[in-house]
């Protein structure tokens, strides 16, 4: 798979930290899994988002979409980079990989074999894809330009 993936321009601790912060926010009393992402725009800018239950279940959001929707619901739709970081503990002690439909909510603002997805338990340990790693032969806009 020929992946583009360049960390130059990439500030990947700082993006775990935020993610780190955002997660502290999460609303998760039924499934005590907690989940903050942070996701870089083109031009520097940070988005946060924790993930937000509701007792009726379905109305739910995942950290990642909540991230990428206040960007966009604020004009932004370039992104660079997303970190993850979520866990039951308090210290997440595993990587939390975006879901399928958060990965294809990715797809549709984003170029899949450059956008890096970032997936970390602490600063010091994460693991990095590419958008088309985790989500290869996907379905976009550009199939219905
Ligand atoms: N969750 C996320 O926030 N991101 C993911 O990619 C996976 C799952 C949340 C949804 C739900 O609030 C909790 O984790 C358990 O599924």
């Amino acid at each position: 798979m020929e992946t583009k993936m360049n960390l130059e321009n990439i500030p990947v601790q700082e993006l775990i930290k935020s993610a780190l912060l955002a997660r502290k926010k999460s609303y998760s009393p039924y499934s005590s899994f907690q989940v903050g992402a942070a996701v870089l725009t083109v031009d520097n800018r940070i988005y946060t988002g924790c993930n937000i239950e509701n007792a009726a279940y379905s109305p739910g959001i995942c950290a990642e979409r909540n991230a990428i929707y206040k960007a966009v619901s604020e004009g932004v739709r370039k992104f660079l980079a997303i970190a993850v970081v979520g866990g039951a503990k308090d210290e997440p002690d595993t990587y939390a990989f975006p879901c399928g439909v958060c990965r294809q909510v990715m797809r549709e603002f984003t170029k899949p074999e450059e956008f890096v997805i970032i997936v970390a338990k602490s600063t010091e340990d994460y693991r990095i894809y590419t958008l088309e790693e985790l989500l290869p032969d996907s379905f976009g806009p550009d199939h219905l330009a």
